[in-house]
């Protein structure tokens, strides 16, 4: 029986991929290549094809024998959905319908799904719980909410049983040195960060220094991408041994400034990484840190790389290896 996993060429799916290979696991990956890379998939079988067509879903599902499904494909840029929220409902919500039809025609009944902090909002306290009120201020956050509802209800329906995992912000490599971060374009805080010390752009911004933080720029909860990989697979386990539908917050329960993860990039990189202070970005919540009490005490995750020096490490190992990524 094989795990099937949308968005498996990405960036978090392909490192969840290759946890599972690790674990002796049969792995098929559905990815449409738009931001995911042929490369990156080191195992397995993987279709290319899109949620949305349901001849080639229908197809997938007929010719492997599928246990349970791990979600990662979706759109995941917050400007972007703020933008073009029809190309993120159209993407991440009809494609999550699409999927949760043919897992339903295919007797499918186990999903664990990649979703977001951003599902909350500008949180009503911190560290946030699972159980605080969700109210995205993005199109983004709101359809990676719609979408965990959608299970629910399918819950409720055909039984169809789910973990929604919500992340906060996933960064650095898996150690092996084969899979890393690889986004375009790249949007995202640390990969930027590298880009400057590889030479590859002048300076960071940073997007707002009068923030009610210590030191005026936001602070966000970093989790190395790997310890994110291994709660997938504890989700998956609980699925498999009859478990409940449930959330998860998945982050360290600390954060850290754009000040702060600059400062410990210096010193990881040697490269004085200058800077320049602009206007703060759209949409941009002040503080977003996780209690993961509830992943900790019910999926028995405790994530082995929670120190932001090492995780800044591990992505630098990545991004010098591969300074264009998978483009060689
Ligand atoms: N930032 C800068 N300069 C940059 C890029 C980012 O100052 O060049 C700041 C951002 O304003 C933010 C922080 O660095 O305060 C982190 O930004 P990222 O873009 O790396 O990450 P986000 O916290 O915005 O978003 C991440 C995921 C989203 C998810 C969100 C949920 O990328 O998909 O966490 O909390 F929705």
């Amino acid at each position: 029986m094989a795990i099937l996993v949308t968005g498996g060429a990405g960036y978090i799916g392909s490192h969840t991929v290759a946890e599972l290979l690790a674990r002796g696991k049969e792995v098929v990956v559905v990815d449409n290549l738009q931001q995911g890379h042929r490369e990156a998939v080191i195992g397995g079988t993987l279709e290319v094809g899109d949620l949305r067509d349901a001849d080639f879903m229908a197809e997938v599902f007929r010719k492997h024998k599928v246990e349970a499904v791990i979600h990662f494909a979706a759109s995941s840029l917050v400007g972007v959905s703020m933008k073009e929220p029809g190309e993120y409902y159209h993407n991440n919500v009809y494609g999550t319908l699409c999927l949760l039809e043919a897992m339903h025609k295919a007797g499918v009944n186990n999903i664990v799904f990649s979703s977001t902090a951003a599902t909350y909002g500008e949180p009503e306290q911190v560290p946030i719980k699972e159980t605080d009120r969700t109210q995205p201020t993005n199109t983004y956050g709101e359809t990676k909410l719609a979408m965990e509802r959608m299970m629910h209800w399918y819950d409720v329906a055909h039984g169809v049983k789910y973990v929604s995992l919500r992340y906060f912000n996933a960064a650095g490599a898996h150690a092996s040195g084969r899979i890393g971060e690889d986004h375009s374009p790249e949007t995202h805080l640390i990969p930027l960060v590298l880009q400057v010390a590889l030479g590859q752009r002048e300076q960071i911004s940073i997007f707002g220094g009068d923030y009610a933080t210590p030191d005026g720029t936001c602070v966000r909860d970093y989790i190395h991408v790997s310890d994110l990989a291994d709660a997938h697979l504890r989700a998956l386990g609980r699925l498999l041994d009859g478990g409940e539908s449930a959330v998860y917050n998945l982050g360290n329960g600390r954060g850290f400034s754009v000040r702060e993860v600059i400062e410990v990039a210096r010193e990881v990189t040697g490269h004085p990484i200058p800077s320049v202070l602009l206007d703060r970005r759209g949409g941009d919540p002040a503080v977003l840190v996780a209690s993961a009490d509830r992943a900790r005490t019910e999926l028995g995750w405790i994530p082995q790389q929670p120190e932001l020096r090492d995780i800044i490490a591990s992505a630098w190992q990545w991004h010098s290896a591969h300074p264009h990524g998978y483009r060689g």
